[in-house]
């Protein structure tokens, strides 16, 4: 019987921890088959995911009861348990923390300061001794949490609500028991559980007073007292040591509980005494094997009280009170007498019970074990799913990547296409411009070499270096700008015995280049025409012929094509005199004077040669300057090329810096004079280009 109890103590805590996972447990199989079933729909879309997720999430409010028992010990008690974690197990919202005091009062208020730790709803108490746990529970009260006293009271009305049956009426009805079926004169020995536990307490009380009041005419005396701690174990061996004392036997034995009355008559059957000689009353009445009922129905007790555990009210209490619901201060729970007469039917009645609770505990506890095996499979598979769910992101991510980048690789590959096509189109243009340059190049060297040609042909056309130096030193500048030039300098004489005749001349063309080139080839062959084969010799009339001349063999009607010129005349005569007479159109002739060491320059007509000036020919006329100059003297003829060539800061060489240059050099020999003036405009020009053909021409008389 001991090991039984045992076993059962270890199933109620078991249950005591399936009971704690009771909600839960049942939340989390629920949301497991939903997971399953929503695994299918979970690898087909993420937001049915988080739908489900979102569902998952949905709870009850969950409330947590302390249940503070005195211990862990009798039959009651243990069916007590069993009926609490089975009412609470049927509750969704109740999660039931159990501790057992192990009948010390120590140990149970260290229990209630754990459970109060564990922040509880509210805490139900079965309170050990009365005395010693009333301030515990008072300070709980007084924090707010409600306090449900079950069976056993405290010393004060610091509780919410009491819940348990009365125990001096119970012990009034085993007095009663006792009065029907005893024979006057008979002996009592009672057998108490705690001596500060109320229900002892109580029943002692009722019991008691009524023996000696309604049924004192009995006679009945009270024989004795043993403490058995509410223990079979414990009055089986006091009831032993009472026997073996040699005391006095008892005719009635009123044992506070079934535990402690059965092993009394345990002991008396040992020790050979026939117990049903002995009336034995009990109470409790708890159900099962080794339980009060069975133990009338083997005929070891005679009777016994029922004592409801209260638990069913108790749950529904705590219900109430959580919902917020006035309870009443006491709940008066009623006994009955349990004997031969239905002992029978309680027994299967309460077995039945006992059995459906039995089974819920137990299915509770599969459930529990296949919760946590589907939790943790759930948790593996939302791992798994999870995974998924980041790998298909992941994959859509990448997807996306992918096709972003095969955009953009086609545009890319567009671009190059378009850079090659530019590119080909570009190498075709340079390299047709290439065949251009080439063109042009040899085009170049040909019409340079054409150009190099004219020149040689319009260099034969100009008067030779010994011709000049023949009767004068002379030097000429002559540079034309590009190969062949506009600008030519002319000589012509006529030499006899009376005088020498010496014409000289400086022609600047309008243009440069070539057309300057033809243009200067045209003015020679006229200017050969005029005074050699017509033999004028007036620098004047050379010039107005050659006006004529230039318009007719350009006839000229329209352009402006024409010269710029200064010719001058030296005679020399066999008195030594010498006669310069001049004329110009529109070029000054500087003359050196050697006696004076000066320049002077004479102005020349402002008409020009050609069809520019055509509507004032008539108005302004060539007209020849004479003047005797002497051996020594210098003149110089320039075209405006030298006067007008600029430099880096675009500032003009200008005929007085000319003039200067002659002035400066005049004492030097003639070609050397010609590289000082030469210096001179080279270094002022610096790297400008030459601006137009430059001659100058020297002569010394
Ligand atoms: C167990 C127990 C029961 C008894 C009750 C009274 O501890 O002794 O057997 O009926 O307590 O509180």
């Amino acid at each position: 019987m001991q090991k039984k109890s045992l076993q059962e103590n270890k199933n109620c805590k078991k249950f005591y921890i399936f009971t704690r996972q009771y909600t839960l447990t049942s939340t989390i199989y629920t949301a497991t088959m939903t997971r399953l079933k929503s695994i299918y729909y979970i690898l087909l879309t993420i937001s049915i995911l988080s739908v489900v997720a979102a569902c998952n999430n949905e709870e009850t409010k969950q409330y947590r009861i302390g249940m503070s028992q005195c211990a862990y010990d009798t039959h009651w008690r243990l069916e007590m348990n069993r009926h609490l974690i089975a009412n609470a197990m049927q509750r969704e919202n109740i999660n039931l923390l159990m501790t057992d005091g192990k009948n010390s009062n120590e140990k149970q208020i260290e229990d209630i300061k754990w459970l109060v730790s564990q922040n509880i709803d509210l805490l139900m108490v079965s309170p050990n001794e009365a005395e010693a746990l009333t301030p515990v529970v008072t300070e709980v009260y007084n924090k707010g949490i409600p306090v449900i006293l079950i069976d056993r009271k405290t010393g004060n009305d610091s509780y919410t609500c009491f819940i348990g049956a009365n125990n001096t009426v119970i012990g009034e009805k085993a007095a009663d028991y006792v009065g029907l079926f005893c024979a006057p004169g008979s002996k009592i020995l009672e057998l108490h559980g705690q001596t500060g536990a109320s229900a002892a307490v109580e029943r002692g009380t009722g019991f008691n007073s009524r023996i000696n009041g309604k049924y004192s005419e009995k006679k009945i005396t009270h024989i004795g007292d043993l403490y058995c701690e509410w223990s079979t174990e414990k009055a089986k061996q006091k009831m032993a040591e009472y026997i073996n004392e040699g005391k006095e036997l008892p005719d009635i034995i009123y044992s506070h509980n079934d535990d402690m009355a059965i092993g009394a008559y345990d002991a008396l059957k040992e020790a050979g005494i026939n117990p049903e000689n002995i009336i034995i009353i009990g109470t409790d009445g708890a159900s099962g094997e080794n339980g009060g009922i069975k133990a009338v129905l083997d005929g070891k007790i005679d009777a016994t009280f029922f004592y409801p555990d209260g638990s069913e009210e108790a749950i529904k209490t705590a219900e109430e009170i959580l919902s917020g619901r006035q309870v009443p201060k006491n709940i008066d729970l009623s006994t009955v007498q349990i004997d031969d007469n239905n002992a029978d039917g309680l027994y299967g009645q309460m077995n039945m019970t006992r059995i459906q609770e039995d089974r819920i505990i137990k299915q509770n506890a599969f459930m529990q074990q296949t919760a946590m095996k589907l939790n943790t499979t759930s948790n593996a598979l939302m791992i798994v799913i999870s995974l998924l769910g980041a790998v298909l992101v992941g994959l859509v991510y990448i997807s996306k990547l992918h096709s972003d980048k095969k955009k953009s690789n086609q545009m890319l590959n567009e671009k190059n296409a378009e850079i090659n096509a530019q590119k080909e189109e570009l190498e075709s243009q340079a390299s047709y411009l290439n065949q251009i340059n080439e063109q042009l190049e040899s085009n170049k060297e040909k019409i340079i070499g054409s150009i190099r040609y004219a020149q040689t042909i319009q260099s034969a056309a100009l008067p030779t270096e010994s011709d000049l130096n023949y009767y004068f030193n002379s030097f000429v500048i002559y540079n034309p700008k590009d190969i062949v030039s506009g600008d030519f300098y002319w000589y012509h004489r006529e030499v006899d015995t009376e005088k020498e005749i010496h014409i000289f001349g400086v022609i600047d063309c309008t243009g440069h280049g070539v057309p300057g080139a033809f243009m200067s080839l045209i003015g020679v062959n006229l200017l050969d025409q005029i005074a050699k084969q017509r033999k004028i010799y007036s620098p004047a009339t050379i010039l107005d012929e050659l006006n004529k001349s230039v318009r007719a063999a350009l006839r000229q009607t329209e352009n402006n094509d024409g010269m710029e010129a200064v010719l001058c005349k030296i005679e020399k005569y066999p008195d030594s005199r010498i006669i310069l007479t001049y004329e110009g159109a529109k070029f000054p002739l500087r003359h050196y004077i050697k006696q004076l060491n000066k320049i002077e320059t004479y102005k020349t007509s402002r008409r020009e040669i050609g069809g520019k000036f055509r509507n004032i020919e008539s108005s302004m006329q060539f007209e020849d300057h004479s003047l005797e100059i002497h051996s020594g003297d210098r003149i110089y003829m320039a075209s405006d090329g030298i006067s007008d060539q600029n430099n880096t800061e675009r500032k003009r060489y200008t005929s007085k810096r000319f003039v200067s240059a002659i002035l400066n050099s005049v004492n030097l020999p003639m070609p050397e004079q010609r590289d000082y003036i030469w210096n001179d405009v080279s270094t002022y020009m610096q790297n400008c280009e030459q601006r137009d053909d430059i001659t100058v021409l020297g002569i010394e008389v």
